[in-house]
């Protein structure tokens, strides 16, 4: 449905600045592992909440391209980053097709994270979705006739090709990303905003992230989700991600909190289990992970509240909880978490 265009477009005239934000997401359901021989084709279709207050802004400044080898400089946080080169590259590399008109320019990316620089939050998902509404409001200067709808499935096309992930950060509340039977609109190429009723209990979550561990992952996600394709329960947990799917479904509906915590929790667990059984295997928790998520099943028990966890591809951990029972919960953790890590960060499920 997203056609190659533009390759009669006359550019050499135009030149200019683009400002976008874009933020991060964390999935409930979560997209391991791709489809073999497909570029950035997921296993299975997730979910995720995109965040409030933790996001990335992206400066895009384009002019026509004189020279035979086009030049593209990348600025992070103000600083010259030559190793994040190799990565647009094979970003621009791999949406040329679909975005021609990219040719004719030269690029500066600036850009900066509102989270802590080197907290062991990715920030690949915020960083490849902001740099892909740039460049649609390049393409939205040569065609002014794109819709919204078209601007924000193309922009979320684009991004999947740059980190899967990135393509649910286009939009805020929570977005689903690869096909799902029960899910109408869902697809692999690119994102949609959940398209059902979401009760009115999952409109108002805080999430409370807990860095255990700042430093780079030493298994990256995207090594992680190839490892996936020797994983002897490889076609169990496609299975088992399209039924907690189904399941998900139902709970945003009916709004029960305690059993879509559990179910986060569970996936959560899944996915790490699926590291320590590829080939090879590996493990993202650390020790520190491990006494939380049992303090979290032991404060749960004692005081009731609704506080549950989920895991990114690491060993930091989002807390997520309704607004309303907000004061016991942050009390908790900073009696009883805070030093298991080595920061925190508050932010929302927008
Ligand atoms: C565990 O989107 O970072 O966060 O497509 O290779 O860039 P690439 O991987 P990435 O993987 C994210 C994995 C996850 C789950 C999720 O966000 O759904």
């Amino acid at each position: 449905m997203i056609k190659k265009c533009w390759n009669t477009i006359k550019t050499k005239s135009v030149e200019g600045e683009i400002l976008k934000k874009s933020p991060s997401n964390i999935a409930l359901i979560k997209y391991w592992g791709k489809q073999k021989n497909k570029i950035q084709i997921p296993l299975n279709s997730s979910i995720s909440y995109s965040l409030g207050g933790i996001y990335t802004v992206t400066k895009l400044i384009f002019y026509p391209r004189k020279e035979k080898k086009q030049s593209i400089r990348v600025f992070y946080s103000g600083k010259e980053k030559i190793s994040f080169i190799p990565k647009i590259l094979e970003f621009f590399k791999r949406i040329s097709y679909y975005c021609s008109y990219l040719k004719h320019f030269n690029f500066i990316i600036n850009t900066y994270n509102t989270f802590p620089h080197s907290s062991g939050l990715a920030s690949s998902a915020s960083s490849m979705s902001a740099l892909a509404l740039c460049i649609m409001e390049i393409e939205k200067k040569f065609k002014i006739t794109i819709n919204k709808n078209f601007f924000f499935k193309k922009a979320s096309f684009l991004a999947r090709l740059g980190s899967g992930s990135a393509c649910r950060s286009v939009y805020s509340g929570l977005v689903v990303w690869g096909y799902h039977k029960s899910i109408i609109g869902s697809n692999n190429l690119y994102a949609i905003p959940y398209p059902y009723k979401i009760h009115r209990i999952f409109k108002n979550i805080r999430n409370t992230i807990l860095i255990i561990d700042d430093k780079p992952k030493y298994v990256s996600s995207s090594d992680g989700h190839k490892f996936m394709l020797k994983n002897p329960y490889y076609k169990e947990r496609i299975k088992c991600a399209n039924k907690n799917m189904d399941r998900m479904i139902y709970l945003l509906n009916t709004g029960n909190f305690k059993a879509f915590g559990e179910l986060i929790e569970y996936e959560a667990l899944n996915l790490h289990a699926m590291m320590m059984t590829s080939n090879p295997y590996f493990l993202c928790m650390r020790p520190s992970t491990l006494k939380v998520l049992y303090k979290v099943w032991q404060f749960r028990k004692l005081s009731k509240n609704n506080v549950f966890f989920t895991l990114d591809a690491g060993a930091n951990i989002h807390l997520l909880y309704p607004n309303k029972e907000r004061k016991d919960i942050i009390k908790w953790i900073h009696s009883d978490l805070l030093y298991n890590c080595k920061k925190i960060i508050n932010s929302y499920c927008k």
